[in-house]
């Protein structure tokens, strides 16, 4: 097993955690941003951004002060005289954030509704759209009052479609789609906009896809999960394992899913633990392990280090939970 988790890593390395295949992305300028950057839980903010973005300053209704990429910010004040005509009300509320504010977002989040719900909505720093400003959190104005709570403003779907309607038209997708929740790795977000250019995000919008499938960064593929029952884990926590395993394996650039069901809570036992534990590379030690199964075919071609055009079956993904209580793939890519 450990064979086949160091070549499902080396793969990934290959294909899927620098940048992702590019079928649909037109040559980016060398100067500038590139506005169809990928940032999801596997692409981190590439390094140079900082340096390329250019960005205004403007203070929301709200009185909050918020960043937001230049050229976004111009469409976003298009779509929002257009969404006024037909007395929808939006304004800014979380654009830019840097690393620093994306931890504190995260603090707060797993303060308040612990760190299971947190990873669900709340991106690790480093890895946020947001840090792009290219991402725009928006909030609604109701009879001249704000709707800022996610609570609240998904009440709301009759207004939401209104704004989603106008979106394309200037530039900017829904990120957060429903039911492509294994894909994006987040739940539906309908207040996140994001900024990706006219063209592109009519195409997105007209395919009903994702930004990874439009980029050829996943394959989309909806297969039924078994997630068995459990003693120990919710299944909202399944849930949450299975996502962080569908995101991973999307990278898996040509690979099919076939199907991914839960081991069982034999695989969270101190003695699976403990060795999950012992092919940690650094000090710091998970406190509980899970596994899934996962059968896959490869691609003809360009396999990575699985044998070509093969079926995978049993395929293990063991997932072990730090002590922030954030789950994750258990890499041990420095093993033989
Ligand atoms: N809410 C989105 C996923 C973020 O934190 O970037
Ligand atoms: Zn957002």
């Amino acid at each position: 097993m450990k064979k086949l988790i160091s070549a499902a890593l080396a793969l990934l390395l290959a294909v899927g955690c620098t940048a992702p295949a590019a079928n649909n992305v037109p040559e980016q300028p060398e100067e500038g941003i590139d506005y169809l950057v990928l940032v999801n839980k596997l692409h981190p903010l590439p390094e140079d951004w900082e340096a390329k973005v250019e960005t205004v300053k403007v203070t929301n209704q709200l009185g909050n002060e918020v960043e937001v990429e230049k050229t976004a910010y111009e469409a976003y004040q298009q779509l929002k005289e257009d969404l006024e005509k037909d007395n929808v009300f939006i304004d800014l509320d979380s654009v830019r954030r840097t690393v620093a504010e994306q931890q504190e977002i995260v603090d707060e989040f797993t303060k308040e509704y612990g760190a299971e719900y947190t990873a669900k909505v709340v991106a690790k720093p480093g890895y946020s759209e947001h840090h792009t400003g290219l991402a725009l959190d928006v909030y609604l104005i109701i009879d001249g009052q704000p709707v800022y709570e996610n609570d609240e403003m998904l009440q709301h779907p009759d207004l939401w479609e209104k704004i989603h309607s106008r979106m394309p038209d200037y530039g900017f997708i829904l990120r957060y789609l429903p039911g492509k929740e294994h894909i994006t790795g987040y739940a539906y977000e309908p207040w996140h906009l994001r900024y990706v250019g006219v063209d592109t995000a009519r195409e997105i919008t007209e395919k009903g896809i994702t930004l990874e499938a439009y980029l050829g960064a996943v394959n989309e593929t909806d297969v039924s999960i078994d997630y068995g029952t459990s003693e120990l884990y919710t299944q909202e926590v399944r849930e949450e394992m299975a996502i962080l395993i569908k995101c991973r394996f999307a990278a898996l650039e040509g690979c099919e899913l076939h199907s991914l069901r839960y081991v069982g809570d034999e695989s969270a036992s101190a003695e699976k633990l403990a060795w999950l534990n012992s092919l940690k590379d650094y000090d710091s030690e998970y406190g509980k392990a899970a596994c899934f199964l996962m059968d896959f075919h490869t691609p003809k071609e360009n396999s990575g280090s699985f044998d070509p055009d093969h079926e995978y079956t049993d395929y293990q993904w063991w997932l072990g939970c730090d002590a922030d209580g954030d789950w994750d793939i258990v890499d041990y890519s420095n093993q033989e």
